[in-house]
């Protein structure tokens, strides 16, 4: 018996196993005109291949609440009628491959407006279809970024109606999980973190009035979402900062990530997907093999939130044992899902355990 094949159930949501596709942008929405931010045939195909390939649960790109929260300018985005109905394609794709259909959505407050990594990854301007970013204080992520137009309560209030809008479009276009993106230092995480937070009104000091925010987005979307279906979180565990020896600057921490676990878990959501860094530029991140699994064995010992480990987990036993010893109820693929989408159905080969093949493809099972 395969832990990692085993069916996970959250609320009334059975997912065919715990081998998911963690979230990755493609950058491949047009920039402009009636097709901004809407999935295209790239998005069906590279999310349906990995639905064929067997993952359990597809996580979409971080999909933007609003146009100015785009990582890019081709970023996916879901605040207009015409990104619901591209999207409602995909998801009915997934689900007719067996596959749980996920959308995770996001802001990237002040790293918003960047070019597409292969073109260098750097801040754009108007002329390259950028705009001026916004975040929880007027300053830039890193040199030679803009600084941020800084948030005010009413802007405030309005991007947790954007995270509401995007929600009850999601559901309405299929999906069965929302994930709400509180890592890799966009929007959410730079109001969590006091590297990034310096606001000295109700969302920044404390770390109550830091995770405002970040709760309150949450408490809106929980509300759009039925009570049947989960919501996820998806966390930095730690900046990398005030932990390492190396690097005094103030940062979040594991400790941190515990705390808001149980905050999390008391307004409603369902699993803690768990990364960690992405915050502050420079950061010394000691990577390596499963390097993030112990962040997330750390939430489910220390809480009762379910937790999936992400991070260079690449091959079929190091999943299983991640998931049958405890530290994770369920592994993100990233990029060797991205290397082969079929990842999943030779894993549950080697692991002994039924893949999902399509029937198409029976003859060569
Ligand atoms: C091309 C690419 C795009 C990514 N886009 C996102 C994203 O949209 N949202 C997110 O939370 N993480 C994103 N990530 C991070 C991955 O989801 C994952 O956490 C990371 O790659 C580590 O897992 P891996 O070692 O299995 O690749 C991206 C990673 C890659 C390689």
């Amino acid at each position: 018996m395969s832990a990692l094949f085993e069916p996970l159930t959250l609320r009334d949501l059975t997912i065919p196993n715990r081998a998911w596709m963690s979230p990755m942008c493609q950058y491949s929405a047009a920039v402009e005109g009636p097709e901004q931010g809407v999935p295209t045939d790239w998005h069906l195909t590279h999310l349906g291949s990995r639905a064929v390939g067997g993952a359990g649960l597809i996580m979409t790109e971080a999909t933007a609440v609003s146009p100015e929260g785009r990582i890019s300018p081709a970023d996916l985005g879901l605040w207009n009628e015409r990104q619901q109905e591209a999207f409602g394609r995909v998801a009915r794709f997934l689900a007719e491959h067996g596959a749980v259909p996920g959308v995770q959505l996001a802001h990237a407050g002040r790293k918003a407006s960047t070019d597409r990594p292969w073109r260098g990854g750097a801040p754009v301007g108007p002329e390259e279809h950028g705009w001026r970013p916004v975040g929880p204080g007027p300053i830039p992520f890193d040199e030679g970024h803009p600084v941020p137009h800084e948030l005010d309560e009413a802007d405030i209030r309005r991007l947790v109606g954007a995270f509401a809008a995007a929600a009850r479009r999601a559901l309405a276009a299929g999906f069965k999980v929302v994930e709400v993106h509180g890592a890799h230092g966009y929007l959410i995480h730079q109001f969590l973190s006091p590297f990034t937070n310096h606001r000295t009104d109700a969302y920044g000091g404390s770390f109550e009035n830091r995770a405002r925010f970040a709760l309150e987005v949450v408490d809106a979307v929980r509300a759009e979402w039925p009570e049947e279906l989960p919501v996820f979180f998806r966390v930095s565990a730690t900046d990398w900062l005030s932990e390492n020896p190396e690097d005094p600057r103030e940062g979040w921490t594991a400790d941190d990530t515990v705390r808001l676990a149980k905050e999390l878990l008391s307004h409603g959501v369902d699993l803690l997907d768990v990364s960690s860094g992405g915050n502050a530029p420079r950061a010394r991140i000691a990577t390596g093999p499963g390097y993030q699994v112990p962040f997330a064995a750390r939430v489910r010992a220390e809480t009762d939130l379910r937790a999936s480990a992400v991070g260079l987990v690449t091959e079929p036993r190091q999943a299983e044992e991640i998931v049958a010893s405890g530290q994770a109820d369920a592994v993100m693929l990233g990029r060797e899902l991205l290397r082969d989408p079929y990842w999943p159905n030779r894993a549950a080969r080697e692991l002994g355990a039924a893949g999902r093949w399509p029937h198409q493809y029976h003859r060569a099972v």
